[in-house]
């Protein structure tokens, strides 16, 4: 384990495991869709290698980068940066947003409207990880792979500073390292 690490939530064999399920629900329920799984970076990075494998069907990947006005503040000003857009249209596509965890949903919220407006027939969220409590925007997400309570986490593409992504487990960070 990692010196900073305080504790390991979710080890390497618990996520491969949670992965494979979240990968065949998406099987099915995407059987007779055009799918195109969308990757939030970077954090999403590791969650959608490890997802599209437990896929079996034909699908696309593409990239996005965005960030959002300096976080709650600007919840009403509706602004995103796009830092990197897609490659291709997603106009009557059926897109799966992959993302790391959901946290306020304020970004997630804004992608989604984006995605809207450039004409997708469908648009669903999965998210490796879940922090209902810190929820400020409704989202509908459907699917899961933990949810869990309020406490920063690292690893499996989750940072703190751009350190941990590559940690192949998720954790928590050791106080001092905060202060
Ligand atoms: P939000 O849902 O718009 O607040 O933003 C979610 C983003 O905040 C995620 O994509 C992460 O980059 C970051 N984030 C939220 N909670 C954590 C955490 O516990 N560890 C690391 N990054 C986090
Ligand atoms: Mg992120």
């Amino acid at each position: 384990m990692h010196k900073d690490i305080e504790k390991i939530l979710f080890d390497r064999e618990t996520i491969a495991k949670r992965v494979k399920e979240l990968g065949e629900q998406v099987t099915k329920d995407y059987k007779d869709k055009d799918l195109v799984c969308i990757c939030l970076l970077k954090g999403g990075v590791l969650f959608l290698t490890d997802l599209i494998k437990e896929i079996d069907l034909d699908l696309e990947i593409d990239f996005m980068d965005v960030s959002s006005y300096g976080g709650a503040s600007t919840v009403s000003s509706g602004e995103v940066r796009i830092l990197k857009d897609l490659d291709a249209s997603v106009k009557d596509r059926d897109l799966l947003i992959v993302e790391d965890i959901i946290d306020t949903g304020i970004t997630l919220s804004r992608v989604v409207e984006l995605l809207k407006s450039r004409g997708a027939r469908s648009i669903e969220i999965i998210s490796f990880l879940n922090k209902p409590d810190r929820r400020k925007i409704d989202m509908d997400v459907k699917y899961v792979g933990y949810e869990i309570p309020d406490y920063f986490v690292v690893g499996y593409g989750l940072d703190f500073n751009e350190k941990y992504r590559n940690l192949p487990y998720v954790g928590y960070l050791k106080e001092e390292l905060y202060r």
